[in-house]
């Protein structure tokens, strides 16, 4: 089966044309045909995060321009058409006007092309984007962890097709603290890979942040008080957003505390739900020390799968695998925006 599918839940515009094989109950695999990811990075940036409004206006620029891409010249475009059998697009969660986007154009295509429409849930999309790496067939009962930019959520997984939720943040995600923290210390938004490139630089023992519900007994997640809790150090130590070594440090320190929870939590996780397997996704998952250390300390308990790094970011290649799921168990989306739809 092709599917085309689009992704524009946040700053990222993003087309996809994938080969999906493997009915209900076949492990699914995917073949990428073509798959482009326009940033809006660039545009946000001044504004310290993502500004809804010019997020949509950037998509509705981009998403033909990224469609000429895949299709090409007219006569070539009639050719692929044919060979489309579903069309796929993000519906939440997200931004509301940036998902109307990508909703709009879609529906549009799909009358076009007189093909069927399915909705997708862009954290089924993080979740499955290891599929989109081949690679060996996971074993079950596994548990995931998505961290990106909105979210932080662990997951049960008794096979590949269901999952529960038994834990997320209460207040920010993680990726949020990443770029809370970057702003403290005067960095460019997105705060992530600014925070890890200054973190290979310093001490992650020079200063002993919080480490926010590392001993509930549940699997829940808060970094908002980790992050006032460097918001606490800056201020205290003037000076210490300027000082390269210090915010070296303080990046470190940050991430430090950050990656302790987050592996602690996913471990009991893997401990009390007897797992064999854990996925990891979401755009934080790109980050090197944070694939380091689960490998390093719970892969000898489990088999640890990471999408491939260029589908750690929003992207409509995941959206693909997710829609396709859904599909072959008979379950879809509607394709109306759900700002806050969740897992
Ligand atoms: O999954 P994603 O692209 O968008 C959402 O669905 O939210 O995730 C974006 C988040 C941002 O918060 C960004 O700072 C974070 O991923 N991120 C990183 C890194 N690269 C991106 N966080 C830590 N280290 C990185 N290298
Ligand atoms: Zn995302």
């Amino acid at each position: 089966m092709k599917i085309l599918a689009i992704e524009t839940s946040c700053d990222e515009t993003s087309i996809a044309l994938l080969e999906a094989r493997g009915d209900r109950g076949d492990f699914p695999t995917f073949a990428i045909k073509k798959s482009i990811v326009a940033s809006q990075i660039k545009i946000h940036a001044p504004f310290g995060g993502v500004v809804p409004n010019l997020a949509k206006r950037e998509h509705e620029k981009n998403l033909p321009i990224l469609y000429r891409k895949i299709f090409g010249a007219p006569a070539n475009e009639k050719k692929l058409w044919t060979k489309i059998d579903l069309i796929a697009v993000t519906v939440g969660p997200g931004l509301e006007p940036a998902l109307w986007a990508g909703i709009t154009f879609a529906e549009g295509l799909a009358k076009k092309l007189k093909k069927p429409l399915v909705g997708a849930n862009h954290l089924e999309g993080h979740l499955y984007s290891f599929l989109l790496s081949g690679g060996s067939k996971p074993n079950f009962p596994a548990v995931a962890l998505i961290v990106s930019g909105g979210h932080t959520i662990l997951l049960k997984m008794p096979d590949l097709y269901n999952w529960k939720k038994i834990g997320e943040t209460r207040d920010d995600a993680v990726g949020e603290a990443y770029d809370k923290v970057a702003r403290l210390l005067n960095l460019p938004y997105p705060g992530g890979p600014e925070i890890e490139k200054l973190a290979k630089h310093g001490d992650k023992r020079a200063i002993d942040f919080p480490r926010p519900m590392i001993y509930h007994k549940n699997y829940d997640f808060s970094f908002s008080g980790l992050k006032t809790a460097v918001r606490y150090y800056v201020v205290t130590h003037p000076g210490a957003d300027k000082n390269v070594k210090t915010k070296a440090d303080i990046a470190a320190s940050f991430q430090e505390a950050a990656l302790d929870v987050l592996i602690r939590k996913t471990a009991r996780a893997i401990e009390e739900t007897g797992a064999k397997t854990l996925f990891i996704s979401g755009g934080v998952s790109i980050n090197g020390e944070l694939r380091r250390r689960f490998k390093k300390e719970l892969g000898k308990k489990v088999k640890v799968y990471f999408p491939k790094r260029e589908f750690c970011n929003d992207n409509a290649a995941m959206i693909a695998t997710a829609a396709y799921i859904k599909f072959t168990q008979g379950k879809k989306y509607r394709p109306a925006a759900q700002a806050n739809l969740n897992m």
